[in-house]
Formats: structure tokens, C-alpha cells, sequence
């Protein structure tokens, strides 16, 4: 069932110390996403990656986005949101954060084709699909290559 999104949701820069609040959030969304600890560890730590979290009041973590900056370019490594909050223009407020936070002139991701609600919403945000990585991902599924330009 959908849940109402409460309007004072806080858009973070996420660190180590939420390293658990994020794995078990991930691991019960996004069962089929794995990614394992030191990857995790990698997104709240490593100076390229940045982590956003949408934190409710009382601090419950229900999205997140990932995205490695290099120079003037944000690559999108995952973007997520709770089951149950989705459907209410969270994800498409996540998937601002690099352009609205860092001078950047282009975001670029991929995503599994077969992923029609990431892809409509890639679309409805200004994305274009550029390439197709035929079996890029490890069930042999293609990968589309979308970029938006700043
Ligand atoms: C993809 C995802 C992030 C979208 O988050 P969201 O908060 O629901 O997205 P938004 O509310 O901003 O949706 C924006 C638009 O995307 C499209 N969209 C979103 N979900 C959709 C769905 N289930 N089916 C079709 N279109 C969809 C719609 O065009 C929507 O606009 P509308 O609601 O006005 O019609 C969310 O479904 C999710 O977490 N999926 C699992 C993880 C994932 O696949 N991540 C992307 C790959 S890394």
C-alpha cells in the first residue's frame, strides 16, 4: 500500500555512520540489486562517490541515489526508493541532486531496459537514451546508456 509522502522530507549527504541504516534499508527494497558491504562502505567514504539520503522526521532513510563525480560529470550508480513511497516525485527529486547540488553540465546512467518505471522516469527528467549495451548486465538483460546535458 502507498504511503503518503510527509512534504518535510530532508535531502542529505549520507556517511559512513549511516552504513547500517542503509544496508538493511537496500536489503529490503532492493533484494535483487545486491551490493555488498565494501560496496556500500565505498558510496558513504570514498571521496568520488556521493550519497544522498530522503530522510523522513524522525530519521527514517526511504530513498537514496549514489553517483560518482568526476570533473563536471555525475554518473549515476543506483537511485532507489522505499516500496511504499514511490509513485509521489521522490525518485525524480533524487535524481536532481547532482545537478541541483554540484556545477556539473551532465549526468549519465544505465539501466536495465527492461526497467520501464526508471526509464520513464530517466525520460520525464530530461534524459535521452543514447547507446544500448546489448547483455551488458549478468542475466544477459541490455543496458540502456541515457545522458542529460546541463
Ligand atoms: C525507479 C524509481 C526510483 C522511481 O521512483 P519514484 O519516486 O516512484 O519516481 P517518481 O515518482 O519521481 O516518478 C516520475 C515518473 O516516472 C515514471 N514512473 C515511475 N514509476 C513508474 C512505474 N511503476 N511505471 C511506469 N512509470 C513509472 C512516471 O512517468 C512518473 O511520473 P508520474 O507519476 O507523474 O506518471 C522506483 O520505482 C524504484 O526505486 N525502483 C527500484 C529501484 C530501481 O529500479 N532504480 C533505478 C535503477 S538504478
Amino acid at each position: 500500500m502507498a504511503l503518503p509522502l510527509n512534504t518535510n522530507i530532508k535531502i542529505s549527504l549520507l556517511s559512513l555512520k549511516h552504513f547500517q541504516k542503509l544496508k538493511m534499508f537496500h536489503v529490503e527494497h532492493f533484494a535483487n540489486h545486491k551490493f555488498s558491504n565494501q560496496s556500500i562502505k565505498a558510496f558513504l567514504s570514498l571521496d568520488h562517490y556521493k550519497t544522498f539520503g530522503a530522510l523522513t522526521n524522525d530519521s527514517q532513510l526511504i530513498g537514496y541515489i549514489v553517483f560518482t563525480l568526476a570533473v563536471d560529470e555525475a554518473d549515476i550508480v543506483f537511485l532507489g526508493i522505499h516500496t511504499q513511497f514511490r509513485r509521489q516525485g521522490l525518485g525524480s527529486k533524487l535524481l536532481n541532486v547532482p545537478c541541483g547540488t554540484f556545477s556539473i553540465s551532465k549526468t549519465s546512467l544505465e539501466v536495465s531496459a527492461q526497467n520501464v518505471a526508471a526509464i520513464n522516469m530517466y525520460r520525464k527528467n530530461g534524459f535521452k537514451v543514447t547507446s544500448i549495451r546489448r547483455g551488458y548486465f549478468s542475466n544477459e538483460t541490455d543496458a540502456l546508456n541515457m545522458i542529460r546535458y546541463y
